[in-house]
């Protein structure tokens, strides 16, 4: 198709060429003599490369697979300096006036035509739809789904203790905090642990080398240091609940590490009985549990509650100690300025990575602090 327009646009150029180099061969056959051929040669040559042009254009294009192929036909063919293009428009230049006109529409013609044919090839392939394949380095395949995004969220150990608070926080318990690095006062005396007590054995604590003469510190080996520093600044009635970490020098196993976390709570008003530390215990233990949740509480003995309690919970057919309770010793309440006949409380510490192996089927706490992110994904 192209190419019959090709040719008739040619065939018209040719016949009015013909008139006008038939006319000037008759008329200059006493005036210019051979230029008249020469003249004809010219046309020749001009429509001969414009055929030639229009005829290998396509093919070349055809035959290209990407933009840089696509970029090198172009310059071929249209080449602003050196392409066949410029070339014909040489040509065209050296043809006599009379031809130039017919000879110019032609050489338009034809550089329209190219020129769209190597814009379609430019479209096709930028636009990735064709079956033709490109090097990797130009293709861009919008349709490829993309990497997902790795989040991180929050550690198991975490959002137990954000569940704990919030639990508690609906019993009317207000979260605080203490400090990790404690003085003998906070973490034994006012606790009524005596300095002979093998609690406070350096063999059983992480004293800190920068002692404070008599009074050395240490990394705190229970959250009930906060009990003190609380009841020391407030007056009852209280009820506070503290989550953080403590340190002990025990040997890592399925239920022990050295660094773990407790929860600590701590109810002082007045009335306060053994009958309220259990439906505490009980509601804390179902509502992170769920009801099915068996609990018991035996008899046991810390320093600084009368009468003390171990709270167990029950998993796989076994009971499992998750912390020690019981009634605040008036011996306590002493300590820190409260009137043991107006006021009583009760106190609790449990093991954070025990209730959140519970709640989690982790048979070893020991998982929780590996940095296995194919474990911790899990939560
Ligand atoms: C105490 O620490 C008392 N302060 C608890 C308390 C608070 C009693 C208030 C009375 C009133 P105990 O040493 O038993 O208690 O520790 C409490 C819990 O911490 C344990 O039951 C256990 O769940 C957890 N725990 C203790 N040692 C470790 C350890 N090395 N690794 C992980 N969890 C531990």
């Amino acid at each position: 198709m192209r190419r019959g327009r090709h040719l008739d646009c040619r065939s018209r150029l040719r016949s009015r060429s013909a008139v006008t180099a038939s006319s000037g061969r008759d008329e200059s056959a006493g005036r210019v003599g051979e230029g008249a051929a020469g003249q004809t040669d010219s046309l020749r040559d001009f429509l001969a490369a414009v055929d030639l042009f229009l005829a290998t254009a396509p093919e070349a294009v055809a035959g290209v697979t990407d933009l840089a192929g696509l970029e090198q036909a172009r310059i071929e063919f249209l080449g602003a300096r050196s392409g066949q293009l410029k070339s014909i428009q040489k040509l065209l230049s050296g043809l006599v006036a009379a031809d130039r006109a017919a000879a110019g529409r032609q050489f338009n013609e034809a550089k329209t035509e190219v020129t769209s044919l190597f814009a379609a090839a430019q479209e096709r392939l930028a636009g990735g739809n064709d079956a033709i394949s490109r090097p990797a380095a130009d293709a861009i395949d919008v349709t490829v789904p993309g990497d997902p995004v790795l989040l991180g969220h929050i550690h198991p150990i975490t959002q137990t203790i954000r569940q704990v608070q919030e639990i508690m926080a609906r019993l009317g318990f207000e979260s605080v905090d203490g400090p990790e690095v404690e003085d003998q006062w906070h973490n034994f005396e006012a606790l009524a642990i005596p300095t002979a007590h093998p609690a406070r054995d350096p063999l059983d604590n992480f004293y800190l080398a920068v002692a404070r003469g008599a009074d050395p510190l240490l990394l705190r080996s229970q959250t009930s240091t906060v009990q003190i520093r609380v009841m020391e600044n407030r007056r009852p009635p209280l009820r506070i609940v503290s989550l953080g970490r403590v340190y002990r020098p025990d040997t890592a196993d399925a239920t022990h590490y050295p660094m773990f976390h407790q929860v600590e709570g701590l109810l002082i008003e007045h009335g306060t009985t053994m009958a309220h530390l259990k439906s505490v215990l009980r509601q804390l233990a179902s509502s992170f549990l769920g009801g099915d949740v068996r609990v018991r509480f035996r008899p046991s003995f810390f320093p600084f509650t009368e009468p003390s309690v171990e709270f167990d919970m029950e998993w796989g057919g076994r009971w499992i100690e998750m912390g020690g309770a019981g009634m605040v010793d008036p011996a306590v309440l002493a300590a820190v300025g409260y009137d043991p006949d107006e006021v009583s409380g009760f106190a609790f510490g449990l093991g954070v990575e025990r209730i959140a192996a519970r709640r989690y089927g982790v048979a070893d706490i020991r998982d929780f602090y590996r940095n296995d992110v194919r474990f911790l994904r899990q939560f």
